[in-house]
């Protein structure tokens, strides 16, 4: 039996300001897509906003359903958009925030699994890695330099051939 350790790095910062200015203005932008936040039965708000390589911002944030598998979280309804619209304009990075009147969040929200998952799809077309800002209200601001160093077991579509 061989016993094995992975180790992943992430950075992190007191505060936003501490970013530089694209960044912090992009962490802004997820701020702004909560407002559109459709979250009645979690009462969590979470938006998501990518930067593309041409400056453009697209905008994600959850939407829950009655049905509630049939919600969609932040991150993906942002990754779908751009897959869908702009997949000739390479994603820079990713800014994820959540918000809720309900309790206080007081350390970033880390993506689940299957948004990392279509993150690292999207990674890999470019074969570049995609920042990743998480932060909330007054906590600190973790910031992984691309999916697989927070994902290392990821599925690739080289698994699928022999
Ligand atoms: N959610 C996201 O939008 N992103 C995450 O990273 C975690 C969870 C949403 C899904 C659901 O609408 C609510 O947060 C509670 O799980």
């Amino acid at each position: 039996m061989i016993s094995h350790e992975i180790k992943i790095n992430f950075k992190e910062y007191n505060t936003l300001k501490e970013l530089d200015k694209p960044n912090y203005d992009l962490c802004a932008e997820a701020v702004k897509a909560m407002k559109n936040s459709h979250s009645p039965y979690s009462k969590f708000r979470v938006g998501a906003a990518l930067r593309l390589q041409s400056g453009k911002i697209i905008y994600g944030s959850n939407q829950e359903n009655a049905a509630y598998p049939s919600g969609l979280c932040a991150e993906r309804v942002a990754l779908f958009h751009w897959g869908a619209n702009h997949p000739d304009d390479p994603i820079e990075a990713i800014a994820v925030t959540a918000h809720s009147d309900e309790f206080e969040i007081l350390q970033p929200v880390t993506s689940c699994g299957a948004c990392l998952q279509v993150l690292a799809e999207y990674e890999k077309m470019y074969n570049k890695p995609i920042e990743i800002f998480l932060f909330c209200n007054n906590g600190p601001v973790w910031v992984m330099e691309g999916v697989e160093s927070f994902l290392p077991f990821l599925f690739f579509e080289n698994r699928l051939i022999s």
